[in-house]
């Protein structure tokens, strides 16, 4: 009669990371059933979780604020959207106690006749001492199941008011999970959580986005052009751009296409914002227009154009952030893009944008910790794959090492503080080096030498790790044969040539 549920909602519903709860497992502290978690399990290692202390309630406000923005509000003699949602709310939450109440009255009328059937077996009939003991028994149990206050009960609860707002979505063959909240798009929600879905024009026209629907219900949120035949319809195959989850469902659908999978594009962004976060560098965020989203993955780059200037940059943000695309560019006199960038390039202004480029991806597959190392602007690649990485909660550590050769911390030393102090299995660490270890001075080779054993010796075996590093051809050069001389396999060690 347990209540079980997955690691994903067993995650939000006491407000911890997914990988929080794997390493509980793995460490024997949590025992699941099946791949899933008993409440009452969680409530023994969670024994605080308090609804109104956590984040659930304040998370649930959010859905049902964002799902009344999208809710037509002009349907007559219905109550307004704002009364259905909090009833909803209401009614769900008393629904999941009443629920929880059954289940132990369930099992309090299973204990009952077993003691019932212990007293028919027995040879002799049941004495004034046996019958005062039952009734205290059946005391003892009532006032347990009345007690009022019951926190099992109320992560039941909670639980139930979570799966009205959001329907859990889980992949196969990958295992992976998200949620979908309001009436947005499998596609939509899938991307955001991370996940490299194939897709290709996003509304419905072209048909890459079709996944099999294994179990539960999808609702239609947009037409579709494309047209599945009599025997894709057949097979339960459905186009994840064009539906939204109404219950909680199982897919069958590829994932992680590979970089040439992503056909070349072309589009036009608006300048979001431009900071100067140092001297010579500018954070640059574009917002792609209306309707239109860059299909790329984590760590690749794309060619910026505006008015006959242009040139290649990394992207600096994460492929589930659909609204904005960032760069880091430094300010440098053979690169007229960047010239007109520090000089004229004013909000709103329009940015051509081609590609995506490059293989330096996230190896989807592995299961290794992961180091990333970065060489000044080279953080913006690797914050493109270390977002992806946190938004797919996959890695089980993440070590991020920045390399900077001007002022005293890196321009974004206070974003990875509070990532690293917000996010347990995220370390940061930032090492000071000269600029001239880029010109192959004399003793550059051996200040190299120094900053990569900086890297490598806190890690036990450095050769269990995947090494992710965007930094000047020379600087990997000799990375390379550092890491290879200490046994990492050339299959986990990733490399970007960026200028120095
Ligand atoms: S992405 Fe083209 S139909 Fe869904």
């Amino acid at each position: 009669m347990a209540r079980l549920i997955t690691l994903s909602r067993a995650a939000r519903l006491v407000g911890v990371k997914r990988t929080t709860l794997q390493k509980q497992i793995q460490a024997g502290e949590l025992s699941t059933f099946e791949g899933q978690l008993d409440l009452s399990e969680l409530l023994r290692v969670y024994p605080h979780t308090k609804i109104e202390d956590s984040t659930m309630i304040e998370r649930a406000d959010r859905m049902i604020e964002r799902a009344l923005s999208r809710v037509v509000r002009d349907q007559e003699n219905l109550p307004d959207a704002e009364v259905l949602a909090t009833r909803i709310a209401h009614l769900s939450h008393e629904l999941g106690t009443a629920n929880y109440r059954v289940r132990r009255y369930d099992i309090f009328l299973l204990q009952l006749q077993d003691y019932l059937r212990k007293f028919a077996t027995a040879a002799a009939a049941p004495t004034h001492a046996d019958i005062n003991a039952l009734r205290d028994w059946l005391d003892d149990g009532l006032t347990k199941l009345h007690a009022s206050s019951d926190a099992e009960g109320e992560l039941f609860a909670t639980d139930m008011l979570l799966r009205v707002m959001a329907a859990q979505v889980h992949l196969e063959p990958s295992a992976h999970e998200f949620f979908v909240q309001g009436n947005d798009s499998l596609l939509d929600s899938g991307l955001r959580a991370g996940l490299a879905l194939d897709y290709g024009c996003s509304d419905g026209s072209c048909g890459r986005c079709m996944a099999k629907l294994k179990s539960g219900i999808v609702k239609l949120v947009r037409k579709p052009r494309y047209r599945l035949s009599e025997h894709e319809r057949a097979q339960g195959y459905t186009l994840m751009c064009c539906h939204t989850a109404v219950t909680d469902v199982v897919l069958e659908v590829a994932e992680a296409p590979q970089p040439g999978h992503i056909e070349p594009q072309r589009l036009l962004a608006r300048v979001g914002s431009v900071e100067r976060v140092a001297d010579d560098i500018a954070v640059l965020s574009l917002r792609p227009a209306e309707g239109a989203r860059l299909r790329f993955l984590a760590g690749q780059s794309v060619r910026l154009s505006s008015d006959g200037q242009s040139a290649e940059y990394a992207i600096a943000s994460c492929p589930c952030d659909e609204h904005q695309l960032e760069f880091h560019i430094r300010m440098r006199g053979d690169d007229a893009f960047a010239q007109k960038l520090f000089t004229a390039l004013g909000l709103n202004q329009q940015v051509e944008i081609e590609g995506p480029h490059g293989d330096f991806t996230l190896d989807m597959q592995s299961l290794h910790q992961v180091i990333f190392v970065a060489w000044d602007t080279g953080f913006a690649p690797i914050k493109s794959l270390l977002e992806h990485a946190m938004a797919l909660d996959a890695a089980e550590n993440l070590h991020l090492f920045w390399v900077h050769t001007q002022d005293d911390v890196p321009y974004l030393h206070n974003r990875c503080r509070a990532w690293a102090d917000a996010l347990e299995n995220f370390h940061y660490t930032h090492l000071r080096a000269e600029s001239h270890i880029y010109h192959g001075d004399s003793d550059a080779h051996e200040i190299l030498a120094t900053v990569l054993a900086a890297i490598a010796e806190p890690h036990f075996d450095v050769a269990a790790f995947d090494i992710y590093i965007a930094a000047p051809a020379p600087i990997l050069e000799q990375s390379r044969r550092y890491f290879t001389a200490r046994g990492v396999p050339a299959a986990q060690l990733h490399m970007l040539d960026i200028p120095a």
